[in-house]
């Protein structure tokens, strides 16, 4: 055998190799500007589910907040989005929304301590201001953007000057049930989730303060919420990118979520 064809063979064997233990690949996030209020996004966009996630920051790399826009189909009314701060759900600052069924946008803050329970309301310093321009709800479909004021501290889970992390997403059909309240209860994200890399430097814009001034009067908690605990919140790690962490291996579970890669923008 010639040294030639002895380096094909390998190469076809490393091909196959790479083919049948495919490298876990994140997804990323790419731009996406917003019709109603020209507000330009990094966003995490699943094309199976239809789920997205976007997020615009200032350029000032300490300012601690961001706009984030969470977009996502619901079934008759029902179901609910939301997003972590780092890839995991135990620890980190979560978010999610739902539909009240009259027409409104119901969102709280969440720290989750396992795997098995309704994640309860959290709160912090950090507030939700809706910005109303370009939120809408109604049987099929949910579109909240909001300002989220000092968001981005590494006690939370992420930042503000990092550049580039790994963060993530979840999607559920089912009813919260209380759906009126911020408290309302959260049962298991059975239509997705996973995490993404989100290209934090590419959401930085200029503009930032313009969009923020469009934020109305920050959302109020229910009473029994509780302080955010950062000893939970994993902190250290400041949401950068883990990548070696082995944990967080791109979603997965869920059915087939966690697969919904690409970014397009439609
Ligand atoms: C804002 C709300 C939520 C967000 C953003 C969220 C996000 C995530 C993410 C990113 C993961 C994968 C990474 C990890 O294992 O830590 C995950 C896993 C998981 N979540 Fe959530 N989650 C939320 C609420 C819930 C709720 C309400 C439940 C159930 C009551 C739940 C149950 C689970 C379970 C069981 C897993 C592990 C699934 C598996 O490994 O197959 N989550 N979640």
């Amino acid at each position: 055998m010639s040294p030639l064809s002895r380096t094909s063979v390998t190469s076809l064997a490393t091909i196959g190799l790479f083919s049948i233990f495919p490298a876990a690949v994140l997804s990323q996030t790419s731009a996406f500007t917003d019709q109603a209020t020209g507000i330009q996004f990094q966003r995490f966009f699943g094309a199976r589910t239809n789920f997205g996630f976007g997020m615009a920051l200032s350029t000032d790399t300490t300012s601690k907040s961001f706009i984030g826009q969470l977009t996502f189909p619901l079934s008759n009314g029902n179901g609910w989005g939301g997003w972590s701060l780092t890839g995991d759900m135990e620890g980190p600052l979560l978010m999610a929304a739902w539909s009240d069924g009259k027409g409104n946008v119901i969102s709280s803050f969440r720290q989750a301590f396992n795997e098995d329970d309704n994640p309860p309301e959290v709160a912090g310093t950090f507030t939700l201001r809706p910005i109303a321009e370009a939120t809408s709800v109604n049987n099929t479909f949910l579109t909240y953007t909001f300002l989220c004021e000092n968001c981005l501290d590494a006690g939370l889970g992420l930042a503000p000057e990092v550049q580039s992390a790994e963060m993530g997403w979840a999607l559920a059909s089912r009813a919260v049930r209380n759906p009126a309240s911020s408290a309302g209860v959260l049962d298991f994200h059975n239509s997705g989730f996973g995490d993404f890399k989100a290209n934090l430097a590419g959401a930085r814009n200029a503009e930032f303060d313009k969009w923020a001034a469009l934020a109305g009067a920050p959302v109020t908690g229910a009473a029994g919420a509780k302080p955010f605990d950062v000893g939970a919140a994993g902190a250290g790690s400041g949401g950068s990118d883990d990548e070696g962490d082995g944990n967080n291996s791109s979603g997965g579970g869920g059915g087939d979520a966690g697969n919904d890669s690409d970014s397009d923008d439609d």
